[in-house]
């Protein structure tokens, strides 16, 4: 009698522990990935991918590629950073992973990775999120969402990918989590911010224990695009006293994408008196795809080159709409 008693209870309670624990812990070993091809051999970090389903009805699921800290770094000390990339329509793990933040470059070879010396994962556990679905390798099985995403839905899918995700990895929950990305993500970042805000709103230990969020390079608006970058190029030094003044006059409230001919005037005499620089990266050598790319923009200045990209020759493939930037890749 007790016996059987105890196994019933053995059982109610594994099977709780099975449904509660055990499922989502499964669906993440799943998830797990043992080696990239390509990848060096010294990795001291765990990494998972995979899937969440964000809309039942439509088939939508977003694609994530988590890097954890190494593990001599107490990862599990750390805070969790969600990574968005911008475009819209442009790849988390092609491009903020692989050639900025992430844990591996490729080389020219186009088969083998190398450790990058700057990645963000020794200090945090990076979560990359392909967004809205149709970007990288999220999909929707609907394929009218393609064309009806908007950035509504996609602070709602990044929401609801969050939930279910912490569901998947509960080891994250309570942790100090943090919203980042770049370019259009000045969209999604702030968006998805505010919603976690208003869902936390009144919870005392909330599980996505959102403590901020940045970005960079943030399309905002038209207005506060050019002013921000107008200033930047006049503070560092790369235009002069007289085409900032210019550029504040003549570019003020016009539109990015149809700015005035004085405006694409004095883009243009800003564009000549920085010289070839790479506009991401000042200090840092140009290469000469550099000179091409610049040679590329014709003097349309567009709000954080974002949309001007999309409208070059370059506006192939998953990097359609990214910010394009020179790697200089020797190694
Ligand atoms: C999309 O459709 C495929 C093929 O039917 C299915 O395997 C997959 O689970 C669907 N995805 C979602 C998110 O429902
Ligand atoms: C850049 O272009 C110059 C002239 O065409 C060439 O000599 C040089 O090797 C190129 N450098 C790189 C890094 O490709």
């Amino acid at each position: 009698m007790g016996h059987s008693l105890l196994s019933i209870l053995c059982l109610l309670v594994s099977l709780f522990v099975y449904s509660c624990i055990c499922a989502p812990l499964e669906d993440q070993g799943r998830d797990k990935i043992t080696y990239l091809p390509g990848q060096p051999g010294s990795v001291e970090f765990n990494q998972y991918s995979g899937y969440v389903t964000v809309n039942q009805q439509s088939g939508r699921a977003l694609f994530y590629w988590l890097v954890e800290a190494p593990t001599s770094r107490r990862p599990e000390s750390r805070p969790l950073v969600l990574w968005f990339n911008g475009g819209p329509g442009c790849s988390s793990v092609a491009y903020g992973a692989a050639e900025e933040i992430g844990p591996f470059r490729i080389r020219p070879d186009g088969k083998t990775l190398y450790s990058n010396p700057y990645a963000w994962n020794k200090l945090a556990n990076l979560l990359f999120l392909e967004s809205p679905a149709g970007v990288g390798f999220s999909y929707s099985n609907t394929s009218s969402d393609l064309y009806t995403a908007g950035d509504q839905r996609t602070a709602e899918d990044a929401y609801t990918f969050l939930v279910n995700w912490f569901e998947r990895f509960p080891q994250y929950k309570y942790r100090d989590f943090y919203i980042a990305g770049e370019s259009y993500a000045g969209h999604y970042v702030p968006q998805l911010s505010q919603i976690v805000y208003q869902k936390n709103k009144g919870i005392k230990n909330p599980v996505i224990n959102f403590k901020g969020f940045l970005v960079g390079n943030a399309v905002t608006d038209d207005y506060h695009d050019y002013v921000g970058t107008f200033e930047y190029w006049w503070t560092h030094g790369l235009i002069s006293d007289s085409t900032y003044r210019t550029l504040r006059l003549t570019c003020d409230f016009v539109s990015s994408t149809h700015p005035s001919v004085e405006c694409m005037k004095a883009l243009k005499l800003a564009e000549l008196e920085q010289g070839n620089i790479d506009p991401y990266s000042i200090f840092t050598q140009p290469c000469n795809n550099t000179a091409a790319l610049r040679h590329n923009l014709r003097g349309h200045y567009v709000s954080a080159y974002h949309t001007l990209f999309s409208e070059s020759t370059l506006s192939k493939g998953i990097l359609l709409n990214c910010q394009q930037k020179d790697t200089c890749n020797t190694s």
